[in-house]
């Protein structure tokens, strides 16, 4: 655009805007007219701002003016001017709004200006991260400042690629309300709703969007230690029991018993015990396991011999007790 063209717009647009006020000040000529600055946009090279009213005319005499934001009224604002002014020095986003001059009469009611400072959204805090359990209710944030207030919208990644969340399981309940957007969660699904998930700010000056990580543990989760510790103890018991009975053979009755029988038989020629003490035949071997299990405390030089003796202690042992098993068996 050419310089003049540029300037002959400006000039058009002023003279529109002047029209307006002048039009809004004829049309209630009883009422008081606020010359007030034009509505601002809020941008990273906006060093200051001055937000300006200026009472025209008024019907009535004027007491004071003072400055609000969002509805509410900017503390030490109040000044007697007709004139009066409101500067932002290096404006953020949270300096975006609804801003309003208001004059007070004497003998008539308030008359104000409001002066729209709009910025695109800026996302001031949101859930990095939300670690629940299956069945459990995720709760997901973000909150924003900027003007107008932006429309809010959820997605989810799908392979790296954020998309529209697929509800129909009907659990996803999102509530927004201007600067703040909440995303529910409901009965968490541990296979289908980990994962990454974005909420998208978006108003007529810009859009952003912030990330989320839902992770998703089984329900026995918090049980894993209290097991381990079960797990730990069940094996001590174990490893407890096992160690006592290999400790005291004499102590097994039934274990010697099989031994006493069979030497008993052997050596004496006798009858065979009661049906009941019936016994299998004990193999070379496992006899010999016997006796070095019966009498651990013999220990010759020979091994050889050792066995010998201790077998002979055995069936002098046997014999001398076995007759008393044996009534006792039958
Ligand atoms: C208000 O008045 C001052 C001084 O007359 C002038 O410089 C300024 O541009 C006026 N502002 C508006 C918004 O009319
Ligand atoms: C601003 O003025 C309008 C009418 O012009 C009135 O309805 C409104 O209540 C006023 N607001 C304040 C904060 O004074
Ligand atoms: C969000 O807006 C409300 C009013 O709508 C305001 O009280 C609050 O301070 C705002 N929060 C942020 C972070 O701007
Ligand atoms: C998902 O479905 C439920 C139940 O039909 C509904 O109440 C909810 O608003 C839906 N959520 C979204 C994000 O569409
Ligand atoms: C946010 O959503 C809007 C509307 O769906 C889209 O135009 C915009 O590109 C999204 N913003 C980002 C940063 O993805």
């Amino acid at each position: 655009m050419i310089p003049g063209k540029r300037r002959a717009a400006v000039m058009s647009l002023s003279v529109a805007i002047f029209g307006t006020l002048m039009l809004q000040s004829v049309s209630s000529q009883n009422e008081p007219s606020i010359s007030a600055s034009e509505h601002a946009l809020l941008s990273a090279d906006v060093d200051s701002l001055m937000l300006q009213c200026n009472l025209t005319s008024a019907h009535s005499v004027h007491q004071e003016s003072y400055w609000m934001k969002n509805g509410e009224e900017i503390l030490e604002t109040r000044s007697p001017n007709r004139n009066t002014e409101y500067r932002l020095n290096r404006p953020r986003g949270d300096d975006a709004g609804v801003y309003m001059c208001v004059y007070i009469f004497e003998m008539a009611p308030p008359a104000n200006a409001t002066i729209e400072v709009k910025s695109p959204p800026m996302i001031t805090g949101h859930k990095r991260s939300e670690n629940k359990n299956e069945g459990q209710r995720a709760v997901l944030y973000c909150k924003s400042v900027g003007y107008p207030h932006p429309m809010w919208s959820w997605y989810k990644a799908e392979n790296g690629i954020f998309k529209d969340i697929d509800n129909t399981t009907g659990r996803f309940i999102v509530s927004s309300k201007d600067n703040y957007t909440e995303l529910h969660i409901a009965n968490l699904d541990i296979n289908a709703d980990p994962g990454e998930y974005m909420c998208n700010a978006t108003n007529m000056i810009g859009s952003i969007t912030e990330k989320s990580v839902l992770r998703v543990r089984s329900q026995l989760a918090p049980l894993w230690p209290l097991l381990g510790v079960l797990a730990e103890i069940i094996i001590l018991v174990v490893i407890i029991v096992v160690y006592e009975k290999r400790k005291k053979p004499e102590d097994l009755q039934d274990g010697d018993w099989t031994c006493e029988n069979q030497f008993y038989q052997q050596s004496q020629g006798q009858e065979s015990p009661p049906e009941e003490h019936k016994l299998s035949s004990l193999s070379a071997k496992s006899r010999n396991t016997c006796i070095d299990h019966m009498k651990p405390e013999e220990s010759g030089t020979s091994q050889e011999s050792d066995k010998t003796g201790a077998v002979l202690r055995v069936r002098r042992h046997c014999s001398a007790s076995s007759s008393t098993n044996y009534t006792r068996g039958s």
